[in-house]
Order: C-alpha cells, then sequence, then structure tokens
C-alpha cells in the first residue's frame, strides 16, 4: 500500500479552507493508503500564540480530524511534539538546506513584504522542519493545498541532495492538490486566500461557526456586478469560488454548477451553496460534540505517536549514521 502523510498547522480555529483543500482529502485517501496524520504544533509558534488559545486549538483540531471522518484505525494520528524525532531531524535538515532557498519561499516572502516586524528564525527555517516532518516517514504523496507545494518542492530537493551526498535514504515524495478546491478563497475578497489569519471574521467561515452564522457569511460574499452566472474563474472569482466551494462539498464541479444556475439569480446560488456548507457543518459538528464527550482523543494520540515513533525513530537512526554523528 502506498504511503500518504500530511499535516495541519492550528494556529486557530480549523477553516473551511483547511477541511476543503486537505481534510476531505485525507479522509477520502485513508481507505486506499496508508495515511498518515498529524497535528504540526511546532509550526503553530513561528508566530507568537497565547498558550491558552493554543492549547484548546490543538485538542479541537485532533477532535476535528476525528469528526470529519479520519479513522484512527485506518490512519496514523498524532501531535507533532510527541514524535521527538521530527525538530532534531529539522535540525538536521536545515544544515543541507541554503538561504537562497529559504528565501525563495513564497510564503516567507509574502510576509517580509507585507513588513511585519518581527519576524522570527523559526518563521524562516519552517520549511526544513517540514521537510523532516514528511521525510521522516517515506510517503509517496503529500496532499496539500497550493500554498505549500512550493515547501514540498523544497522538500523534494533536499531529499535528493541529501541521497547524492550519502546513500538513498529518502523516498522522494510528490505533492498532491485536488483540481477543485485546493485554493478557497476570502469570502470579501476572492483575490485573497480564507485563511485563519484574515483580519475580518466575514471572509472565513470556521469548522465550529454556527451554521446559520456560516451560511450568512455565504449570502454576503463578494461577488460581481455582470448579473450572469458563468464559471469564469479569471473575471468572476467571487462566484466561482462560491462553486467551487459547493463543488467540493458535493462531488460536483462549478462547470456543472454554473450550468445548473445558467440564468439564474446569484442570490439563488448563495442559497444553494450555503445550504451545502451549513449540511456539512452540522454533521461535523454533532460528531465534534460527541468525540469531545467521550474523551477519546488522549487515548488516539497515544497510540498515534507509538505507532509514528516507531517509524521515526528508525528513520533518524539511519541519518545520524550516515552522517557520523555517532561515535562507532
Ligand atoms: P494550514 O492551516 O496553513 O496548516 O494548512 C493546512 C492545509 O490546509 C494545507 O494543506 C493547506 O494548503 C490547506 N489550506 C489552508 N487554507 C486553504 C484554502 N483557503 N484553500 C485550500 N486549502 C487550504
Ligand atoms: N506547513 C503546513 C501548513 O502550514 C503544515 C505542515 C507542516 C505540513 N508539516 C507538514 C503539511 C508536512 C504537509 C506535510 O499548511
Amino acid at each position: 500500500m502506498k504511503r500518504m502523510l500530511s499535516g495541519i498547522k492550528p494556529t486557530g480555529q480549523l477553516t473551511l479552507g483547511n477541511y476543503i483543500g486537505a481534510l476531505h482529502h485525507f479522509v477520502e485517501y485513508q481507505d486506499d493508503y496508508e495515511m498518515i496524520a498529524f497535528i504540526a504544533n511546532l509550526h503553530c509558534i513561528t508566530v507568537y500564540q497565547d498558550p491558552k488559545e493554543l492549547s484548546t486549538n490543538l485538542r479541537d483540531a485532533v477532535a476535528l480530524y476525528l469528526a470529519c471522518g479520519l479513522d484512527p484505525e485506518k490512519a496514523t494520528i498524532f501531535l507533532q511534539t510527541d514524535v521527538k524525532q521530527h525538530a532534531e531531524l529539522g535540525y538536521i535538515l536545515a544544515c543541507y538546506t541554503y538561504l537562497g532557498e529559504l528565501n525563495r519561499m513564497t510564503q516567507f516572502k509574502d510576509k517580509t513584504a507585507k513588513n511585519e516586524q518581527n519576524l522570527t528564525a523559526g518563521l524562516f527555517t519552517y520549511p526544513c522542519l517540514m521537510a523532516a516532518d514528511i521525510l521522516l516517514y517515506d510517503p509517496d504523496y503529500v496532499p496539500v493545498g497550493d500554498d505549500q507545494k512550493q515547501h514540498v518542492e523544497l522538500t523534494r530537493d533536499i531529499a535528493i541532495r541529501f541521497n547524492n551526498k550519502y546513500s538513498p535514504t529518502f523516498k522522494v515524495p510528490e505533492p498532491l492538490s485536488a483540481k477543485v478546491g485546493a485554493r478557497i478563497m476570502s469570502l470579501t475578497d476572492p483575490t485573497r486566500k480564507m485563511s485563519k489569519s484574515e483580519h475580518s471574521d466575514k471572509g472565513c467561515i470556521y469548522l465550529l461557526d454556527d451554521p446559520a452564522k456560516a451560511k450568512k457569511k455565504i449570502m454576503g460574499a463578494v461577488t460581481d456586478s455582470f448579473g450572469e452566472i458563468k464559471a469564469d474563474k479569471v473575471n468572476q472569482p467571487g462566484l466561482y469560488n462560491l462553486m467551487e466551494i459547493a463543488a467540493s462539498l458535493n462531488g460536483s464541479t462549478p462547470e456543472k454548477i454554473a450550468e445548473e444556475f445558467a440564468g439564474k439569480g446569484y442570490g439563488e446560488l448563495k442559497r444553494y451553496v450555503g445550504d451545502a456548507v451549513a449540511t456539512t457543518l452540522e454533521g461535523i459538528q454533532a460528531r465534534y460534540r460527541d468525540i469531545l464527550a467521550n474523551n477519546v482523543i488522549d487515548e488516539v494520540l497515544k497510540q498515534g505517536a507509538e505507532k509514528a515513533t516507531l517509524i521515526a525513530a528508525k528513520k533518524l537512526d539511519e541519518v545520524t549514521k550516515k552522517i557520523g554523528l555517532e561515535i562507532r
């Protein structure tokens, strides 16, 4: 069975973008692949987090992994800091990554361009830790949204470099992103990604939003004044984004939805999308409440960490031996 690995960094509540771009695929893939899904808590602190909030968000993220349908019997689910090898290999791989490569990372460049103050060294070297997260487990595929593809490409470069310098050690993984829904946009600004770090709450739907409130956000989404429903991503990005959301949730495509709604009003389309979102959230939230009530999280994480550590420890051992870090 081929192996797949991915993670989410819960620096806030998980969003509909996380669900459509990532989580929902983890669930789809868990039957056909050996799925490893972790919570990237070390990645969260590249930007300061309130300790209490962070801790709550981590617990919610695990509960949401399960509520969205990840099954601990099939997938390995764990917290990054429970497997100590991540941080160690992250440091090691930073020694095989060039400053120029990190400087080219779009996510980092965007932050620098925004003139954000006090950017940390952790934020700069974060792709090295992400490479370690991946390479410890030799996955064949890494399912991610579009924004993370560049980091997976860098991971490949680091793996190839290490393999060539020593001997084949790491499997070179492929990024995997879906045709529909790899980049869900903000509801208030369809040129920007829907993200938990958004300034306005209206642009982003959280998986724990009250479904009625989520529907309101969809009804208030920015569209255009053409007055005609078409699947035109370039000229009608707001409308296209709404169709992409519904298409991802209902297993359709924006083109098919545009055909169904041709000649109808934007309001009608928005109601359809809002209903799809509300129904999805209701299902997820009902399971989320059950999971919290049944106190299953600690056990899931314990078992996941045990399984993951077996793989990670073996790989790190191989790496340290090849480099010559051990005294023999
Ligand atoms: P993050 O929340 O940044 O840790 O992202 C976790 C996963 O969700 C990554 O695979 C992202 O690419 C994906 N993701 C985050 N936001 C979106 C979005 N707006 N649309 C699609 N995928 C997303
Ligand atoms: N960097 C990813 C994000 O912000 C989260 C992440 C960390 C990840 N390590 C990973 C995703 C390894 C895939 C594989 O979205």
